[in-house]
């Protein structure tokens, strides 16, 4: 991968996440049209417009890249180098209801591997960026994950798919054991800044289940190039295209994860 190529994409997708973030700002508290995409799954025309906004500045700048994006699915050939992994309003529900609370995440792969991301928080006019091997920034300053060795010292943070109804027994009892584990618990719905405030060092550890890729493209880099890890439940590789996420500072990596598995409970 030429490293010019993946820094001319990151600057593009900062410039596109402000643009559309701006366009979420001007909406905040004005939306007119709230339709459902599941029995709660809310999309607004936010999404929908400031995906738009974000397409076409890809299509016409890098009209060869695939593009995955929420609203709109996938496009482009599936056997090119580069991808546009794209959540336009990551916090939907947030959104909807007033709380300032939601993000435009942009994540770019190389080869199907996440190597670059842009996460725009419009509400507090922070844009953090990482791209392989260059660090994880915000508005200019250098991110680095928190030096916490326990979980007993260790604020977490959690989020419940939308399906969450099917699955409440399965998420309740990995709550409990947070509660039983961790220093406290926050649930702030909105994936790719949980991701942030790992990679910034405000919380220590992260999970959630049955994520989608648009939800962890951008987020996974910025918390790897702050220096925390990500992998899969089970302590297993992390895959883009794989739901289940647990993203730390690396030194309680091994304990959050034993928490999130249950391990040493009988099931
Ligand atoms: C949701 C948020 C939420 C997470 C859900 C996501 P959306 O994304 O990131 O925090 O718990 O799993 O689907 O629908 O607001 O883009
Ligand atoms: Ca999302
Ligand atoms: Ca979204």
């Amino acid at each position: 991968m030429d490293s010019e190529d993946l820094r001319k994409r990151v600057e593009l997708a900062k410039t596109l996440s402000q643009r559309a973030g701006a366009y979420l700002l001007e909406r905040f508290g004005a939306v007119s049209r709230v339709s459902y995409k599941g029995s709660v799954d809310l999309v607004t025309e936010a999404d929908e417009t400031a995906e738009g906004l974000i397409r076409a500045g890809v299509s016409e700048h890098f009209p060869e890249d695939r593009i995955l994006a929420e609203e709109t699915g996938a496009s482009g050939d599936a056997s090119g180098e580069w991808c546009w992994v794209i959540d336009p309003l990551d916090g939907t529900t947030n959104f909807v209801h007033g709380v300032r609370r939601f993000a435009v995440s942009v994540g770019l792969t190389h080869l199907g591997q996440p190597v670059g991301g842009v996460i725009y928080d419009p509400s507090h006019g922070e844009t953090y960026h990482a791209r392989l091997g260059d660090g994880a920034w915000c508005n200019g300053q250098k991110l680095q994950v928190s030096a916490r060795r326990q979980l007993g010292e260790s604020l977490l943070v959690t989020g419940f798919p939308y399906n969450r109804g099917e699955c409440a027994t399965e998420l309740t009892a990995v709550v409990a054991r947070a509660l039983e584990q961790a220093r406290g618990l926050r649930r702030f719905g909105a994936a790719c800044l949980d991701l942030v405030d790992v990679a910034r060092g405000v919380l220590d550890g992260y999970w959630e289940p049955r994520l989608c890729p648009w939800d962890m493209a951008a987020g996974v880099v910025i918390v790897r190039e702050a220096g925390g890890t990500v992998s899969r439940y089970g302590g297993r590789e992390f895959d883009l295209n794989s739901p289940d996420l647990i993203a730390s500072n690396g030194l309680i990596h091994s304990a959050l994860s034993a928490m999130v598995d249950g391990d040493g409970e009988t099931r």
